[in-house]
């Protein structure tokens, strides 16, 4: 039996110089999230905790138990695997508790892995790519992203893709983050949004 759960959506976008599919991950993708999940330097911008490294059972929980419900995905660009991202049910209570029930609110969690393709506008991309589905392919009604106050790389892509910061919490202390920032877009801001890039 698979690990992963995997799903039969792929997405294409990107631009001239970086052609990004968004597919299914799967079990064959484990080497690279073994290798991604030990390496400290991804894990301080993912992880609030100090953590170093994420043991291979460890690494099964966390993607096999995830992709039952939620969809997975791997990114590629110009055909080399270089992360993984995540449209995931709201799974936090004091989040749920922010809109009416049964509202479909739902997050989106991202990891390059590989670090020389960090900051070249590829996270602004694949989740330009993500949130399009999500509200056109999922209807989803809002999508609720966080990122900690020190992970500059992940507020600019929230901002860059039309989230607004809704709300700040201090992060108890001693953390290496002080405030945990929400980040929120709707399908009506998603929809003016698109609207007035389509008239420019
Ligand atoms: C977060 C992540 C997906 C962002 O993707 P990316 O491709 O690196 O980001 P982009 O290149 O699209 O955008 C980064 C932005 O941050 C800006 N930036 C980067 N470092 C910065 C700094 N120290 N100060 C100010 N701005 C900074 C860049 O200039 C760019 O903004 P701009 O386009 O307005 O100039 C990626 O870096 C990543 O996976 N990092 C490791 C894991 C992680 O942080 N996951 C998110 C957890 S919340």
């Amino acid at each position: 039996m698979s690990i992963i759960k995997a799903h039969d959506v792929t997405l294409y976008g990107g631009n001239d110089q970086y052609k990004i599919v968004l597919r299914p991950l799967t079990d064959e993708d484990l080497p690279y999230l073994y290798k991604w999940n030990s390496d400290p330097e991804v894990l301080y911008w993912c992880e609030g905790d100090d953590v170093k490294s994420h043991s291979r059972e460890v690494v099964h929980q966390i993607y096999g138990g995830i992709s039952q419900h939620n969809l997975c995905f791997a990114i590629e660009v110009n055909g080399e695997m270089i992360g993984e991202c995540w449209l995931q049910k709201m799974n936090l209570p004091n989040v749920k508790a922010m809109y009416a029930d049964h509202t479909d609110v739902r997050r989106i969690d991202m990891m390059i892995g590989e670090k020389a393709f960090w900051g070249k506008g590829i996270g602004t991309l694949f989740i330009g790519m993500l949130v399009q589905y999500a509200f056109e392919g999922e209807h989803v009604e809002i999508l609720h992203c966080y990122c900690e106050d020190y992970n500059i790389r992940s507020r600019r892509v929230w901002e860059k893709n039309g989230f607004t910061l809704i709300l700040t919490e201090e992060i108890p202390q001693p953390s290496k983050g002080k405030l945990q920032y929400h980040w929120r877009l709707t399908k009506d801001e998603y929809d003016r949004r698109r609207d007035e890039e389509s008239r420019v």
